[in-house]
C-alpha cells in the first residue's frame, strides 16, 4: 500500500480532526502518501482530493467539526456513484481507504469493498456511541460533557422557578447520551429507546419527586425514545394530568455535536488513527478499529455494521436509586 485516502462521513463529531491528524501523521511516519477526501463519499465521487503531509494537520487536534467536511451522500448509494468514486480513486493511485464515521458510513464502505475489493478500515466517529465493537465512539465523551454542562445551567433556572424541564438530547436510535448525561446531571427521569418506561410510571415518578420535596425536576429524553409522544406532547400530557407542575421544554440539538474535543476523545482518536493505518499496512482490510477493555482491537466491519451496541442496563437502576 503506497497511498491511503482518508475521509469523514455522516454526522460530524468532536475528535474527527484529531483522528485525521493521526491518520495523516501515521502515513508520514511510515513513508506512505496520504490523500484527504473532502465531503465524505460525495467528494470521492466528485474527485475532491488533496494531498496531506504531516504539516497540513498542524493545530487541528483541538478543533471540533472536521476540516475535511462531511456529507451524507445519496449518490454513493447508487452503483453509478460508486463506480465514479472507484475510477477517481484509481486515477489518483489511492489504494486503500480510512473511513471516519458511523454506521451508515461503514455500510457504504462495506458495499464498496464488496464491489471493488477495495481495502477499507473504519474509525468509529459519532456522538451517539451506537456502534458495535467499541465501548466509545469519537465525540461521545465530549458530547456527554457538553450536555451535562448545559443541563447544569437548566437546573439553575428550573430550581429558581420550581419547574419541570423536559430536555431532549441527541441519539437517533440509542440512549447512551441520555442515560449517561442524565445520571451525570442528576436527572429525575431518563427516557431512552432501549427501555420504554411508559407514561404511567413517568407520572408516578414525578408525583413522588414532588411529594419528596424536590424543588425542580429534569427529565432527559433521547430523541429516539419510544414512549410514543414527542417532548411537546409530553409537556401537554403532564400539564393536563399534573397541573401542580410548571413545565418547560428544551431541545439541545446540534450544539451537542460541536466544540473542542475532550482529552479523552483526542487520545482515543490518536490511538484509533495509528491503528487504522498500521492495520492497512499489515495487509488487513475490512475492519473497524475500536476501544474494548482499554485495548485498541479490530472488529470485522460487517459485524460492526450488523451488531447492536448495548446500553449498560445496570445504569438504569443506578439512576433510579440516586435520583430518589
Ligand atoms: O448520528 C449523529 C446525529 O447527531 C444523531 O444523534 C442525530 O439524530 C443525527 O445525527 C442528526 O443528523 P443531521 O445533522 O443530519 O440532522
Amino acid at each position: 500500500i503506497k497511498r491511503i485516502g482518508v475521509l469523514t462521513s455522516g454526522g460530524d463529531s468532536p475528535g474527527m480532526n484529531a483522528a485525521i491528524r493521526a491518520v495523516v501523521r501515521t502515513c508520514a511516519f511510515h513513508n506512505v502518501s496520504c490523500i484527504g477526501i473532502y465531503r465524505g463519499y460525495q467528494g470521492m465521487i466528485e474527485g475532491d482530493f488533496k494531498e496531506m503531509g504531516a504539516r497540513s494537520v498542524n493545530n487541528i487536534i483541538n478543533k471540533g467539526g472536521t476540516i475535511l467536511k462531511s456529507a451524507r451522500s445519496k449518490d454513493f448509494m447508487t452503483k453509478e456513484g460508486r463506480e465514479q468514486a472507484y475510477n477517481n480513486l484509481r486515477n489518483s493511485n489511492i489504494d486503500a481507504l480510512v473511513v471516519i464515521g458511523g454506521n451508515g458510513s461503514f455500510t457504504g464502505g462495506l458495499v464498496f469493498n464488496q464491489e471493488y475489493n477495495f481495502p477499507v478500515i473504519g474509525i468509529p466517529g459519532t456522538i451517539d456511541n451506537d456502534i458495535y465493537g467499541t465501548s466509545f465512539t469519537l465525540g461521545y465523551d465530549t458530547a456527554l460533557n457538553t450536555v451535562v454542562e448545559v443541563i447544569d445551567k437548566i437546573r439553575d433556572t428550573a430550581s429558581s422557578h420550581n419547574r419541570l424541564f423536559f430536555v431532549e438530547v441527541m441519539g437517533r436510535d440509542a440512549g447512551h447520551i441520555a442515560l449517561n448525561a442524565g445520571i451525570g446531571a442528576g436527572a429525575e427521569e431518563i427516557l431512552i429507546p432501549e427501555e420504554d418506561m411508559g407514561l404511567d410510571r413517568l407520572l408516578d415518578s414525578l408525583r413522588k419527586s414532588k411529594a419528596s420535596g424536590k424543588s425542580s425536576s429534569i427529565v432527559v429524553i433521547a430523541e429516539g425514545d419510544k414512549i410514543g409522544k414527542n417532548v411537546f406532547e409530553l409537556k401537554d400530557y403532564v400539564d393536563e394530568n399534573m397541573p401542580e407542575y410548571d413545565v418547560r421544554v428544551s431541545i439541545l440539538g446540534h450544539m451537542q455535536r460541536g466544540g473542542t474535543p475532550s482529552c479523552f476523545d483526542r487520545v482515543l482518536a490518536s490511538r484509533l488513527g495509528v491503528k487504522a493505518v498500521e492495520t492497512l499496512l499489515e495487509g488487513k482490510s475490512n475492519y473497524m478499529v475500536g476501544l474494548l477493555k482499554d485495548e485498541i482491537l479490530l472488529t470485522p466491519l460487517e459485524h460492526a455494521v450488523k451488531g447492536k451496541s448495548q446500553i449498560d442496563k445496570k445504569l438504569i437502576r443506578v439512576s433510579d436509586i440516586v435520583s430518589i
